[in-house]
């Protein structure tokens, strides 16, 4: 702010910012005490709808570097050759807390990234994990109304939680990963990313590849036992958020690797498990991950409300050369993000100063509405015009995806290994004995909570189709802690 003296919101100097005007000394306030409404007023409004999932969040920009010629796969300009620098911005968070609550808890981590492209930007809107615990968009308000405060009580329930799991049990791999030892990162720095969804990538020849992204931290892995993070989360509820900042402040940038997973277009109809169902991942044994670049974290925001508040990131911003695939997830997603700015935000959002294109602009029509700023001028706002205004290109920005059959409600199309427990059980293999130790004492901790033993039970009896001894050790701890 520039020097001066302190003026009301239209910029006339204050007088007095300590005494309210009053009718003579000791009486009523009056009225016309200006400066006294507009602060008063002002400060009513200062809060916006805070996101309905993954309200707690921290974020920082960066630079994306291209460290791999990628162009056989992608006709993406920021991704067109080996060195090629973009700004991005990073949002972290966790899923279920309210905007305050603690960042040490046992949840995903949310990974949303903006880059600044010079064709638009392209936000890829992840998790810190491969998966998730559904697989169509019209179970998830039910999912996280498990998550979040009871209507009854106000509180999270364990009971809705895993009465949710139970009946899902397709969750079944990602809770298997969530009550692991990744399932409390120690800070948004020692943490992987993951964009999670399949997306399709088109190269200049039309060839269309679908990929899956990989954020390696190059901080290593560090994540907290459920005993450390109680601790931290009474004693320091901002410790991720105060961590980057730190972080970055030291000058200490944080960076990822970044890699992808590559198929051809014509792997997926034949591949063992559906590659648009995100409850799997590819293994690395079919689909290694290739290097493609690097993210660094190396400015903080100045102002957390405009910056980090108001940033808005959605799925559906796609930019040539890559859009989505047939997931059904992501399908819901497509809808779900834009909506929910234009309720939180409002309908200019993406006119903001973080949420705006920075490596080009946005020449669009769709203007006016709450709190537009004019920036188009006097410029037509329709089109085809014959006054020089901006023209369609008639290119897509991805490729077109063949269907067939009637509408319906399908399931998600099975292959010829899928199966909801498949890929948990093999994850719990997977896991060093000291591991697989943690994750049932952090499983039954919370199961033996439930009001009910059917709701215990068919929650088991998941984990138990996944690997018979994840089972049994689950249902002895359990009962033990049960009585
Ligand atoms: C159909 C399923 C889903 C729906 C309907 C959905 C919906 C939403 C909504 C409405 C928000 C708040 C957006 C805002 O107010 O700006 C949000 C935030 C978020 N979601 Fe989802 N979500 C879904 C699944 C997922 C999945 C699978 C992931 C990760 C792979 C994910 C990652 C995130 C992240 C990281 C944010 C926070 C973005 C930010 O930092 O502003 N969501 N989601």
């Amino acid at each position: 702010m520039t020097q001066g003296p302190l003026t009301t919101e239209a910029g006339a100097p204050v007088a007095d910012n300590q005494n309210s005007e009053t009718a003579g000394v000791g009486g009523p306030v009056l009225v016309q005490d200006q400066l006294l409404l507009e602060k008063l007023a002002h400060f009513n409004r200062e809060r916006i709808p805070e996101r309905v999932v993954h309200a707690r969040g921290a974020g920082a920009y960066g630079t994306f570097t291209v460290t791999a010629d990628v162009t056989p796969y992608t006709r993406a300009a920021f991704l067109s050759e080996a060195g090629k620098e973009t700004e991005v911005f990073l949002r972290f968070s966790t899923v279920a807390g309210n905007l305050g609550a603690a960042d040490a808890v046992r949840d995903p981590r949310g990974f949303a990234l903006k880059f600044y492209t010079e064709e638009g930007n392209y936000d890829l809107v992840g998790n810190n994990t491969p998966v998730f615990f559904i697989r169509d968009a019209i179970k998830f308000p039910d999912f996280i109304h498990t998550q979040k405060r009871d209507p009854y009580t106000g509180s999270t329930e364990a009971d809705n939680v895993w009465d949710f799991w139970g009946l899902s049990p397709e969750s079944t791999h990602q809770v298997t990963w969530l009550f692991g030892d990744r399932g409390i990162p120690a800070s948004y720095r020692h943490m992987d990313g993951f964009g999670s969804h399949t997306y399709q990538w088109n190269n200049e020849a039309g060839e269309v590849f679908w990929v899956k992204y990989h954020f390696k931290t190059d901080q290593g892995i560090k994540n907290l036992t459920q005993a450390e993070a109680d601790r931290i989360a009474g004693a320091d509820p901002d410790s991720h958020q105060r961590d980057l900042r730190e972080a970055i402040e030291r000058g200490e940038f944080p960076s990822w690797t970044v890699g992808v997973q590559i198929m051809p277009a014509a792997d997926a109809a034949t591949y063992r498990f559906n590659p648009f169902d995100l409850t799997k991942v590819w293994p690395h044994a079919d689909y290694p991950v290739v290097e493609i670049g690097k993210l660094e974290l190396n400015r903080n925001p100045q102002n957390i409300f405009a910056e980090v508040e108001q940033s808005v990131f959605s799925p559906a911003h796609f930019v040539p050369g890559i859009g989505p695939s047939p997931d059904k997830m992501l399908q819901g997603r497509l809808f779900a993000y834009g909506d929910a700015h234009r309720y939180r935000v409002g309908i200019n959002a993406d006119h903001l100063p973080v949420n705006r294109p920075h490596a080009t602009e946005a020449r669009t029509n769709s203007r006016d509405g709450f709190l537009y700023d004019g920036r188009h001028g006097g410029a037509k706002n329709y089109e085809p015009n014959s006054f020089g205004g901006p023209r369609q290109t008639g290119r897509a920005l991805w490729q077109p995806v063949s269907v067939a059959g009637a509408t319906g409600d399908h399931p998600t199309p099975v292959h010829a290994e899928d199966d909801d427990f498949v890929q948990a059980g093999n994850l719990y293999r997977l896991m060093a004995e000291d591991e697989k130790e943690r994750l049932v004492a952090n499983l039954a901790g919370f199961i033996a909570k439930v009001s009910k033993d059917e709701i215990a039970e068919r929650a088991i009896g998941n984990f138990g189709r996944a690997d018979a001894d994840f089972g049994k050790r689950l249902e002895a701890a359990v009962r033990e802690l049960r009585g």
